[in-house]
């Protein structure tokens, strides 16, 4: 393993547990409620439509709540993730959740060796996925290479415009500070604690992080042989991702209190390998 995938796995590793007890993650309305669904793959349903019946593979599943949300539609799903503490609570909430879920320990860009090629006719990921990804091209050869002909890829992600801003500044201007285009070298954080309320102590903390821009995104998915379907982009996020200046506004999304519409929030692409 390369030394980015060394501390990201060791900080995820630490970390998906304590999201695993987290109210956050709300993994105890799995096993109350046999229809519950996480507020991501919920607000996903417009776009998503009926997955009934398909082969789905989450890639970058952790600890599987998107995963089960999304068998629990009727789609047959296959969660990826190269955390094994994240598939540990991930098999144990599908569990509890009385919901079958195949969950393989992988790189995301090994995935084609474990689970073949061509046999996907759903690959979903994102909210917090390319991040942890240097190189975005390679990373949609891998779904070309799931998918079967006329397979679709699915993804909502956070938007790499917010990716790229500074802590907001005290007036409410955004600035952005970050790279927004993919750059060879990390992003190198070193932060003591998660995105969700716990009282868990880590200490793996450096996790190294990459942007990618929308022009390049959509170029790796062309590149890679796919036709895009669908691109809309959005004024929520589910996570406080700018803490002290976004409003909470139901169904677990968050979006900017002052003038949201300077900000791409997230994005949804849609994607299919032609037949
Ligand atoms: C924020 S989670 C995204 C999952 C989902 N959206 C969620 O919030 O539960 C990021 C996941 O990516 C996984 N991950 C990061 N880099 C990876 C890689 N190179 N290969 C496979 N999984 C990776 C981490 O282990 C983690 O479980």
């Amino acid at each position: 393993m390369n030394e980015y995938q060394v501390l990201n796995r060791a900080n995820w590793d630490e970390r998906a547990a304590a999201h695993a007890a987290s109210k956050d993650y709300r993994v105890a309305a799995f096993a109350d409620d046999p229809a519950h669904l996480s507020y991501v793959v919920r607000f996903d349903l417009p776009l998503l439509g009926d997955i009934r019946g398909l082969r789905g593979v989450h890639l970058q599943c952790h600890i599987g709540t998107d995963t089960v949300s999304l068998a629990r539609l009727g789609a047959t799903m296959t969660g990826v993730d190269f955390s094994p503490a994240s598939l540990t609570e991930a098999r144990r909430i599908a569990e509890l959740a009385g919901t079958p879920v195949e969950y393989v320990e992988s790189d995301v860009y090994h995935a084609p060796d474990h689970l073949g090629r061509g046999g996907f006719d759903l690959v979903y990921t994102g909210i917090g996925a390319l991040c942890w990804l240097p190189d975005i091209r390679r990373w949609a050869r891998v779904v070309a290479q799931l998918l079967r002909p006329g397979g679709r890829l699915f993804i909502r992600e956070g938007h790499p415009v917010l990716w790229a801003l500074a802590d907001p500044l005290p007036d409410g201007r955004l600035e952005l500070d970050l790279p927004y285009v993919e750059r060879e070298e990390p992003l190198v954080w070193d932060e003591a604690g998660t995105y969700v309320e716990t009282d868990a102590v880590f200490a793996h903390n450096v996790t190294h992080e990459w942007n990618h821009g929308i022009g390049e995104i959509v170029s790796a998915v062309l590149t890679a042989g796919l036709e895009l379907t669908a691109l809309e982009e959005h004024d929520s996020v589910p996570w406080d991702a700018l803490p002290g200046q976004m409003t909470e506004i139901g169904g677990g999304e968050f979006r900017l209190t002052d003038r949201p519409e300077r900000l791409p929030h997230t994005y949804t692409l849609q994607a299919r390998r032609p037949l």
